[in-house]
């Protein structure tokens, strides 16, 4: 039985959180053994915003370190940069072809974007989903791992794969999302009702996965919580503590109730520095493995040369088969 196919992909945007860490990379790295994993950096998609040329190549190169410092092995996993498959783009345009205006504009991201960034709805913006689409249905992937706020962008990706497949034959592996089991949402440490976010206004609100040991522990001693002083997970009333409890049972394993019982009696000022420690303690390694292999561009490069090799050879089938099947000549 050949094992299942795997993609998901981050946006080369910047400093990754805990939130990116705890909620996405380090599940991935448990997918490894049991799944044929794709893990992209999706550079092309973070063009809806303005960048900065430069940052956004460095970006998109941290985030290939980062990849591998947290645990992804290319040996195992494919890691590939989303621009040097040109697949994407292509099987993209044609995606867009088989989605309407009418379900682009249901998106709920679209609109929250739009609201943001008012000054710039550009048509990429609009049309994100369906390179998303593209991304995935160009490696027949089974699993797809996401939060829950690209749940609505897997199930368009759906809709668009059925809708093809219905005109054209099978064509497209429809595929399913990954629910993760341990995978925690990570919210802000200011304002805990929103997801910890790279993009977040707020101070201290963000825990950067390449901040130094101190600046965890004030952004951990700072952060918001409730005047009962008592560690009980309530996500309702204590929105604050019950997202430490997340990070710290995603981090050591241990339940809610087990941690519950070890902060017994002992106030927030103790939790705090307990959960900064052992996020400080995870980190650790990751940031060593980091600088190292940013001092070793060469063998970045040799990664993303490889990854988009692999890449090609499965996403360019597909794209034949897509081809074939509506028209285009070819050669
Ligand atoms: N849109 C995703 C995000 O912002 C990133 C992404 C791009 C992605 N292509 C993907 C995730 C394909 C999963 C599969 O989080």
């Amino acid at each position: 039985m050949s094992k299942k196919i795997i993609l998901s992909g981050i946006q080369s945007t910047g400093n990754l959180t805990l939130g990116n860490y705890l909620g996405a990379i380090n599940n991935w790295t448990k997918m490894q053994e049991d799944y044929d994993c794709h893990f992209m950096i999706a550079n092309l998609h973070t063009l809806t915003i303005r960048n900065d040329p430069e940052t956004l190549r460095q970006n998109t190169l941290n985030l290939l370190a980062l990849y591998i410092a947290s645990g992804i092995n290319p040996e195992k996993s494919n890691i590939f940069i989303q621009s040097q498959v040109a697949s994407h783009a292509e099987l993209a345009w044609v995606l867009n072809c088989y989605t309407y205006m009418g379900e682009l504009s249901r998106m709920t991201q679209f609109k929250d974007k739009s609201a943001k960034h008012a000054d710039n709805i550009n048509s990429g913006l609009f049309t994100y989903p369906v390179l998303m689409a593209a991304d995935i249905l160009l490696y027949q992937a089974d699993l797809v791992p996401v939060g829950e706020d690209q749940k609505q962008h897997l199930e368009i990706t759906r809709d668009i794969a059925e809708r093809f497949n219905k005109i054209y034959g099978q064509t497209f592996k429809i595929p399913e999302p990954y629910v993760q089991g341990v995978a925690a949402r990570v919210m802000g440490l200011q304002d805990p009702t929103s997801k910890m976010s790279k993009s977040s206004t707020l101070e201290n609100d963000s825990i950067l996965l390449n901040d130094e040991p101190e600046v965890i522990l004030k952004k951990f001693k700072k952060s918001v919580t409730d005047s009962e002083n008592i560690v009980r997970y309530d996500k309702e009333n204590k929105p604050g503590i019950s997202n430490l409890i997340t990070i710290y049972s995603a981090i050591t394993g241990k339940t809610k109730e087990n941690i519950e019982k070890e902060f017994e009696g002992k106030g927030y000022g103790d939790f705090k520095t307990a959960v900064a420690n052992c996020v400080i303690e995870e980190l650790k390694p990751i940031q060593e493995k980091y600088k190292e292999l940013k001092e070793n561009p060469d063998y970045l490069e040799k990664i993303f040369r490889r990854g988009a090799e692999r890449a090609y050879t499965i996403a360019h089938k597909t794209l034949e088969d897509v081809y074939k099947k509506i028209g285009m000549v070819w050669f």
